[in-house]
């Protein structure tokens, strides 16, 4: 499985901003949505195309259409930030929706909620900001790989070497999309030095952050 790493200095200064304890979440949320476009750009980098022949005002042109299905992905509730952005981009898409708990003590996800669209034949993309031990990641990657889509990709915002090795172990076939990996995970599961709980500062609901 391949990681992708997108490496830009727009990219960088949105990572830091992100990063950094005092950006109040809707400047975080608008972050996000920032540092996700250049994400899907660049996880959508291999999409086949096909011809599509329009007019111009001055001449017939010989363009292109997207030629395959996509499908987006979010994992709730952190994965729903970068939904919007995704598409905006993208445009004509279905969407699944997979929501996933995480127990704060062992750190293990549970999935509570799975409504997915069929995914036979089609470009999937798993939206999940923070990709961290791997586990909820590996639990919708199992749901989704399950109905053959034609192929899928796991796109991040950060990335930890542990949830890499994880998808890495379960999935050979799923390219990781980030902008950084990180130095590990902390004691409590967080990425470190990383953004702190994602949801929370995005939607504002621990005063701390
Ligand atoms: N989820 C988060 O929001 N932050 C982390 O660091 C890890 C998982």
């Amino acid at each position: 499985m391949a990681l992708h790493i997108v490496e830009h200095p727009l990219a960088s200064k949105i990572l830091t901003d992100l990063r950094d304890e005092t950006t109040g979440a809707s400047r975080f949320r608008e972050l996000g949505k920032q540092l996700t476009y250049f994400l899907i750009i660049e996880a959508t980098r291999n999409l086949k195309t096909k011809p599509k022949n329009i007019r111009t005002p001055l001449a017939d042109f010989d363009g292109a259409d997207l030629g395959q299905s996509i499908v987006v992905v979010p994992i709730l509730r952190a994965g729903l930030t970068m939904l919007q952005p995704a598409l905006e981009l993208l445009q004509d898409v279905s969407i699944g929706y997979i929501g996933m708990e995480r127990d704060e003590t062992s750190a293990t996800a549970r999935t509570y909620y799975c409504k997915l669209p069929r995914l036979r034949d089609k470009f999937v993309i798993v939206l999940d900001p923070m990709l961290a031990t791997g586990n909820s990641a590996e639990l919708a990657l199992e749901a989704v790989m399950e109905q053959e889509p034609a192929s899928a990709v796991m796109v991040s915002m950060i990335a930890a070497p542990e949830g890499i090795r994880r998808l890495e172990n379960s999935f050979t076939n799923v390219p990781i999309y980030a902008a950084a990996v990180d130095e590990r995970l902390d004691e409590r599961r967080f990425i470190f030095p990383g953004f702190g709980d994602f949801g929370d500062r995005a939607y504002g609901t621990n005063q701390k952050w």
